[in-house]
């Protein structure tokens, strides 16, 4: 593509809702001196296929994935780079000629915005959750050493997670082992849909149950603290929304589609934008930073 036409790219999803994507990446391709638009796009599954293949053609540059194709895109793909053939799931797709190759950036963006939060002392993580975000999350605290136990609502939801991922280092929680499991955690990870706006309201651990002296990481990011956060902030813990994962997974699939370097803080000055809080800071929760999310 010639460096004046105007490339573009989508986020694919069902419902696309109010994506902070399209500011965060024009944000990102003019920061970079390039022209792209970006459109959030609401592709209902029956109309996955013919949006893939509309993405085969210049200016297409690629796509971006989410609920409920993230697993569906595969097979309408060419080649998958490793992550995303480790967790089944693409949320990147890049155009090479008139080929498509699928990507996942959740895994690097949640390990970068972990590595932004400091060096977690210990090992011990538990993570709630069993869906596509937790897929993500228990690989690359794997990939750092780490002793992954995984909650879920629905108990084979983890079985099937911790089958998918070959098993060693990550185990599933009990009901009954939750409370002293957090307790003793270095890290807590959040990635249910619970205390999102728009999802189920309230904390997904129960009154009182949080860890002694770990970190606690959140991955929604709308509200910027949920009652989990809020908590665990009040508690004083470290802690950290879903923002830099959202902002570092954008970074992810932006140096998959240019192979340039992201301007991550354009990006994340985007994103915090777009979500209405600006001036708190992308990078995390700053001290009295939404507070009031
Ligand atoms: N910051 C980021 O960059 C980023 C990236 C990806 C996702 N996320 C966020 O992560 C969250 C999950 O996304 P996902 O794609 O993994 O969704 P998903 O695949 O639909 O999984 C949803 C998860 O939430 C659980 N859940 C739903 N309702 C619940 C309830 N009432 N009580 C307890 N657990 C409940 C589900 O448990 P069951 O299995 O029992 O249904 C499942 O574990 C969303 O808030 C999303 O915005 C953030």
């Amino acid at each position: 593509m010639s460096a004046s036409a105007v490339a573009r790219l989508a986020l694919l999803a069902h419902p696309a809702g109010h994506s902070v994507s399209p500011a965060m990446m024009e944000a990102a391709f003019a920061a970079v001196g390039r022209r792209a638009r970006y459109d959030a796009l609401d592709v209902p599954p029956e109309e996955l296929a013919a949006a893939v293949a509309a993405l085969r053609q210049a200016p297409w540059v690629g796509a971006n994935v989410s609920v409920p194709h993230k697993a569906a895109v595969v097979p309408l793909l060419d080649e998958l780079r490793p992550t995303a053939r480790r967790l089944g799931a693409v949320n990147v797709v890049v155009r090479d000629r008139a080929r498509l190759i699928g990507d996942n950036s959740d895994l690097p963006g949640f390990a970068r915005a972990l590595a932004a939060l400091g060096p977690v002392a210990g090992r011990q993580a538990v993570v709630l959750g069993a869906g596509g975000a937790a897929r993500a999350v228990v690989a690359a605290l794997r990939d750092l050493g780490m002793e992954v136990a995984v909650h879920n609502r629905s108990p084979e939801r983890a079985c099937a997670l911790v089958a998918a991922l070959g098993g060693g280092g990550a185990t599933v929680l009990a009901d009954a082992d939750l409370a002293a499991a957090v307790a003793a955690a270095d890290l807590l990870v959040q990635t249910t849909t619970v205390g999102m706006a728009g999802g189920p309201l309230g904390s997904p651990l129960p009154e009182g149950v949080l860890p002694t002296a770990g970190a606690v990481v959140d991955l929604v990011y709308r509200p910027a603290v949920t009652p989990l956060l809020r908590a665990a902030r009040a508690a004083g813990l470290v802690v950290q929304n879903g923002l830099p994962m959202l902002v570092h997974q954008g970074a992810a699939a932006f140096e998959a589609w240019t192979g340039l370097p992201a301007p991550v803080d354009a990006m994340g000055r985007a994103a915090e934008a777009a979500l209405g809080g600006a001036g708190r800071g992308w990078t995390g929760l700053a001290d009295g930073a939404g507070a009031t999310g």
